[in-house]
């Protein structure tokens, strides 16, 4: 049996290898959602905990949005869709792209719906009738709630009961996504984790005593598109954007396994599990595997995926510990356009790179060497527009360019 499934999870610093026996730690230690930038934020939880969000970005890629005047984007791995949201709210019609199929339902919510075509009454009476349901314990509780122990079994019971409802009463409507991205954040709010799902907390974290209540969500107005789809094999497919951000996953740790709770919760198929972190026994497949968790396979798949996408100007995060080195980073994303120039931010690093290195019982071993990285942004595309956006990013930050072609 694996650490992961034994319910212990591994971060890989690049320096050495993190064992964290999460269910040892203490509620106390549980939450460090500002390890991800999310705590003090006025949209603090109106998002998912998740790997690798981009929060801390969002301002450095408003300006640029705004700068190159782009009325059209492609969020090419949308994730929680922040990113996506942002472009939205700077009136740009986003296409939103992911393989979770947990992150499409949150794009057809929040990128794709038009906040005006939307009938805020119907949306509100959805909400209260879902929140007056009794609990029905069903397949999520069994699984998350007895056999593992991510949420208590008064809102797991809630969550059967809401998660059924909403199949039957609003499956084919356009509430449907609403309400499906809108019990996950609730969930969300209410699960034992660090914010991964490969792990749950020994003793349970403050916030899962609360009652799980789903919430009116902040809409937008205006068009998007949301795609559930490789990222590559849809960029060959798409015509012109004005801007292109992609934020590939950058180590071996997959989104899949990850956040199996909410591709659960999104399909509502019941799959046979297996492990401690009960997760889904199509884990196991090829098919549920990215080749971008892999050193071996990602830096080709990167290429080709940055080399397929068609936008006038291209933006790529990632940062100075995974498979692909700036220089490469430069290299790829400047072929064919007149200018690459890279933005590296000094950042903290996540949290296992925090809490310091733990033996399987959970007990401190070791301090990390290091607690921050740099996170990179590369722009690339005409010479003006690249220094147009450069010029408009707020706060400090290196900048390397690469040769003008
Ligand atoms: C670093 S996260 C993106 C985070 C996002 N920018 C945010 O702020 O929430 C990487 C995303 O890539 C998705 N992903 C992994 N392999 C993919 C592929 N082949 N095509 C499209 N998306 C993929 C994962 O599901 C994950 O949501």
């Amino acid at each position: 049996m694996s650490d992961a499934e034994r319910g212990e999870f591994q971060f890989d610093t690049g320096h050495s290898t993190l064992a964290i026996a999460a269910r040892t730690l203490t509620p106390d230690r549980a939450y460090w959602p500002h390890v991800w930038g999310i705590r003090g934020q006025s949209n603090a939880d109106t998002m998912i905990k998740y790997l690798g969000s981009k929060k801390r970005l969002l301002p450095a890629i408003g300006a640029i949005c705004d700068a190159l005047e782009a009325t059209t984007a492609l969020d090419l791995f949308t994730g929680t869709t922040r990113v996506a949201q942002e472009l939205k709210r700077h009136e740009v019609e986003v296409t939103a792209v992911d393989t979770a199929r947990y992150s499409t339902v949150l794009a057809q919510a929040y990128i794709a719906t038009d906040e005006r075509q939307i009938s805020q009454p119907d949306l509100s009476d959805a909400i209260t009738l879902l929140n007056e349901l009794p609990g029905a314990p069903g397949y999520f509780t069994e699984t998350f709630c007895v056999e593992s122990r991510y949420f208590q079994p008064k809102n797991g019971e809630r969550v059967d009961a809401i998660r059924d409802r909403i199949e039957s009463d609003y499956l084919g409507t356009a509430l449907y996504p609403i309400l499906l991205a809108e019990l996950m954040l609730a969930a969300d709010r209410v699960d034992s984790t660090t914010g991964l799902q490969m792990a749950y907390l020994k003793q349970w974290a403050p916030r899962a005593n609360k009652d799980l209540a789903l919430r009116m969500p902040a809409l937008l107005e205006g068009r998007g598109t949301a795609i559930n789809g490789d990222a590559r094999t849809v960029a060959q497919t798409l015509g012109q954007v004005d801007l292109a951000y992609l934020d590939p996953p950058y180590n071996q740790h997959r989104y899949f396994t990850n956040y199996h709770i909410w591709e659960t919760l999104v399909r509502w198929d019941a799959p046979a599990h297996y492990g401690i972190a009960c997760k889904r026994i199509d884990s196991r497949d090829a098919e549920t595997k990215s080749p971008y968790n892999s050193r071996k396979t990602m830096p080709e798949e990167l290429r080709h995926t940055i080399a397929a996408v068609n936008a006038q100007t291209l933006v790529v995060s990632y940062n100075n510990e995974s498979w692909v080195s700036a220089d490469e980073l430069l290299d790829w994303c400047g072929q064919g356009r007149e200018d690459a120039t890279l933005l590296a931010f000094d950042s903290k690093r996540y949290v296992g790179a925090q809490i310091g290195i733990h033996n399987p019982h959970g007990d401190r071993v070791g301090e990390v060497s290091h607690v921050r990285n740099l996170e990179y942004l590369v722009v690339a595309g005409d010479r003006l527009d690249v220094a147009a956006a450069v010029d408009a990013v707020p706060g400090t930050f290196e900048q390397h360019r690469r040769a003008v072609i």
